[in-house]
């Protein structure tokens, strides 16, 4: 049987946001020199916004700073910090004020990841992901608190839904990011009363990224796909309007919320019921089930 499965539209098409939304904005973004952090810097910025982007390989930052900048016309410039040290972060915050004068929207979003069983995992290894991970989370919130106080300012962290299980070789990233869970509602509490917001954005499999790379079993693209009620895997297209729409006044009484961007797949229960047949063909899934059904 063909499975009359309705591909989720792709999301790469023309943003359904006017594009001068952020105008006058300011967006500071950790992680924002390659893949999906740097996909939610340009969709900030296709929409009016200004950025820097931080991360520790100078290089890299400066050809995407440049890339950004001239794609989208507004400004975007680079600022080195490994978030793990507070002061180079604070220094890179210093610099994006130095050259805005203000930050309205912060995306934490570096991360190390790689693949390994926790039994196997060093202790270095284990803090080295949740230094990058969760404590590079707070230091970018300290750095940055006060100018969000300012501007009523928004943050989003980039998370994950597979450590609401227990996904194997993931135990360091699994901790890290429950953790940036915890920070993010308890940001949303704590600084509502200045009108600041705190979400988390929890892509699943995106395609042609580091993340997916790194995680990638047998490389193969469209390996999910099965698993996917929405049929398709994600593209870095669909984080970006997901943090358009987070950060855009169309959410602005959403905070300590955690978007999974995924196309259902955390929602799938796998057990020993063939999916999507068992949906798509209630006559054999009822022969499955032996009359229970
Ligand atoms: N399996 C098991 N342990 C690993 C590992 C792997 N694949 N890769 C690194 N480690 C361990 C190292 O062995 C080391 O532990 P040890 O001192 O006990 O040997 C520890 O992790 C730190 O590694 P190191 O390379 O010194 O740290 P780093 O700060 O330079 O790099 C990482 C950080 C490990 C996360 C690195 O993978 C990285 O920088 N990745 C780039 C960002 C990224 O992962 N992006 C994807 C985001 S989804």
């Amino acid at each position: 049987m063909a499975p009359p499965v309705v591909r989720a539209r792709f999301a790469d098409s023309e943003s359904v946001f006017k594009p001068d939304i952020f105008k006058g904005k300011v967006l500071f973004c950790t992680g924002g020199g390659s893949g999906i952090c740097k996909g939610m810097t340009y969709a900030m910025m296709k929409h009016g916004a200004n950025a820097a982007i931080a991360g520790r390989k100078l290089d890299r930052l400066t050809q995407a700073a440049e890339e950004l900048s001239k794609g989208t016309g507004n400004t975007c410039i680079p600022t080195q910090a490994d978030v793990r040290k507070p002061d180079q972060l604070k220094d890179a915050v210093r610099k994006t004020i130095e050259k805005f004068g203000r930050i309205d929207f912060v995306i934490c979003g570096a991360a190390g990841n790689f693949l390994a069983p926790l039994s196997g995992l060093s202790e270095n290894a284990f803090r080295t992901v949740m230094e990058i991970d969760t404590l590079g989370t707070f230091n970018t919130f300290k750095a940055t608190i006060p100018y969000l106080r300012e501007s009523h300012g928004s943050y989003i962290h980039v998370g994950v839904a597979f450590h609401r299980r227990g996904l194997p070789y993931q135990a360091h990233v699994s901790a890290a990011k429950a953790a940036i869970d915890s920070l993010s509602r308890v940001i949303a509490v704590e600084e509502g009363p200045w009108g600041v917001r705190s979400n988390v954005i929890a892509p699943g499999p995106i395609s042609n990224t580091e993340g997916m790379s790194r995680l990638r079993v047998s490389g193969d693209e469209g390996a999910f796909e099965s698993f996917i009620p929405l049929g398709r895997e994600g593209v870095i297209q669909d984080i970006a309007n997901a943090t358009v729409f987070l950060f855009s006044d169309a959410a602005s009484l959403i905070t300590g919320e955690a978007l999974v961007v995924d196309g259902g797949l955390q929602q799938l229960s796998t057990s020993s019921v063939p999916y999507p047949e068992a949906v798509l063909d209630p006559e054999s899934a009822r022969k499955l089930f032996k009359g229970k059904l």
